[in-house]
């Protein structure tokens, strides 16, 4: 059976109130009328603010996510959710380590592992961004980097839980920029972190694990920064404000993915 195509649409800190929340929802639900995606995941993550606004909406073609969380189950932690909070507002996936959060909130890889350990034992999924930055690449230190980002997380976790986690490779320099990796060049991560994958755990796991693409992914380039380069599905920042063009990836990627004739 062919995997699920993953698109993930990551609100950030846009939507500044409840009322652009509902409106959002509301073009949303207008966009995806009479559209049906049967391999298609697709997932959104807004302000957690308004996650039960999400919730309720009842999107039958979305799934809720959140863009954070902190790792502790509960205490005095100001300012802090935890994994069990997101899962009883009806969260199931949570971005861990994205490239924001670590340039703005001190993220190290020992934190993202905490938190991802957090999200599993909620049994939620972890949507975990790895990347280098423009300077670590102009040293070829992409993929030094993306192994070191993916043993500390992946450290200590069963072949069941590291198949629950869908890595986003997010170069740093592409997110928010609109310049994009070239297709052989997340290929060849692809294949990189399927050896590394194969040495944590077998052929099978590293075959399973889900990878999908971030950064200034648009409806034009969805195919050569996701299935040509044998990828799983996008993360989508920007793009992801506008409902017409989520469901046009979804529509593109469903398209992809019928059988020959059908
Ligand atoms: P972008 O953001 O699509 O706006 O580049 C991607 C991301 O931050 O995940």
């Amino acid at each position: 059976m062919r995997k699920k195509f993953y698109i993930v649409g990551n609100l950030k800190m846009f939507i500044p109130s409840h009322e652009e929340a509902e409106q959002y929802l509301s073009v949303f639900r207008r966009e995806v009328r009479g559209h049906r995606f049967e391999s298609v995941e697709m997932i959104i993550c807004p302000p957690v603010l308004y996650a039960e606004a999400f919730r309720h909406a009842n999107l039958r073609e979305v799934k809720l996510g959140a863009q954070d969380v902190f790792w502790e189950k509960e205490g005095a932690y100001t300012g802090g959710i935890s994994a069990g909070m997101l899962r009883d507002i009806g969260v199931e996936y949570v971005i861990v380590g994205h490239s924001e959060r670590r340039l703005y909130g001190g993220d190290t890889d020992e934190i993202i592992k905490a938190k991802t350990d957090a999200v599993l034992k909620q049994y939620l999924s972890p949507i975990l961004c790895i990347g280098e930055t423009a300077e670590e690449r102009a040293v070829d230190g992409t993929l030094p980097v993306l192994r070191r980002q993916v043993e500390t997380v992946f450290a200590g976790l069963s072949k069941m839980q590291a198949e629950k986690i869908i890595i986003a490779y997010e170069p740093r320099w592409a997110i928010g920029t609109d310049r994009v990796p070239s297709t052989s060049d997340i290929l060849q991560v692809k294949v990189f972190l399927r050896k590394v994958f194969t040495k944590l755990y077998d052929e099978g796991v590293a075959e399973r694990i889900t990878i999908i693409y971030g950064g200034s992914v648009k409806s034009a380039t969805i195919p050569a920064v996701s299935w040509e380069a044998e990828l799983d599905g996008v993360l989508v920042g920007r793009e992801s404000l506008f409902p017409y063009e989520l469901v046009k990836m979804a529509t593109i990627a469903e398209e992809r993915t019928l059988p020959d004739g059908a």
